[in-house]
């Protein structure tokens, strides 16, 4: 059984693995990581989205050995230092979620359009967010919280505005 060395939100994790587990699998029933869920069977509704060496994946459609030497961010590693991340924070206050299922995948897959195009137009958004699925259909507040939290973290931090 092959051997993986992954970093899953900030702690490296060893662990011997089928070679056909996949690595949401990994994430739920080997490391208790259940705050990414599984929507379907098809890789079609993002749920299961986690960032992988920071870009977003669809954890049901990549193999927990090719996360070998990868670092992974699930949901339940942002906001770890008592802070909610800026994207937490605006699906938190654009009530951007109904039952929340598709929230942390909607959430990481967020951050990583972000990371590709720091000031998206709501169009942008939309096509960057194809790839997962809300069936709550709470999509015009899912727009209106990323181009907050595009707004906000675009603003330099405090300490670089000071005199
Ligand atoms: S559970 Fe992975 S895309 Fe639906
Ligand atoms: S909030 Fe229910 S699936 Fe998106």
């Amino acid at each position: 059984m092959p051997r993986i060395r992954v970093e899953v939100d900030g702690v490296t994790y060893e662990d011997d693995v089928e070679p056909r587990l996949l690595l949401v699998h990994y994430l739920r029933d080997r490391l208790g990581k259940v705050g990414t869920p599984i929507g379907c069977d098809t890789t079609n509704c993002g749920a299961c989205t986690v960032l992988f060496d920071g870009m977003s994946v669809k954890s049901c459609s990549v193999l927990a050995v090719q996360a070998d030497g990868r670092g992974i961010t699930t949901v339940e590693g942002l906001g770890t230092d008592g802070t909610n991340h800026p994207m937490q924070r605006a699906f938190h206050e654009e009530h951007a979620l109904q039952c929340g299922f598709c929230t942390p995948g909607m959430i990481l897959a967020s951050i990583d359009l972000l990371r590709e195009n720091a000031d998206p137009s709501e169009e942008e958004i939309r096509e960057g967010l194809e790839g997962n699925l809300c069936r709550c259909t709470g999509y015009q507040n899912i727009v209106r919280a990323v181009r907050k939290a595009a707004d906000e973290m675009r603003q330099p931090a405090q300490s670089e505005v000071a005199p």
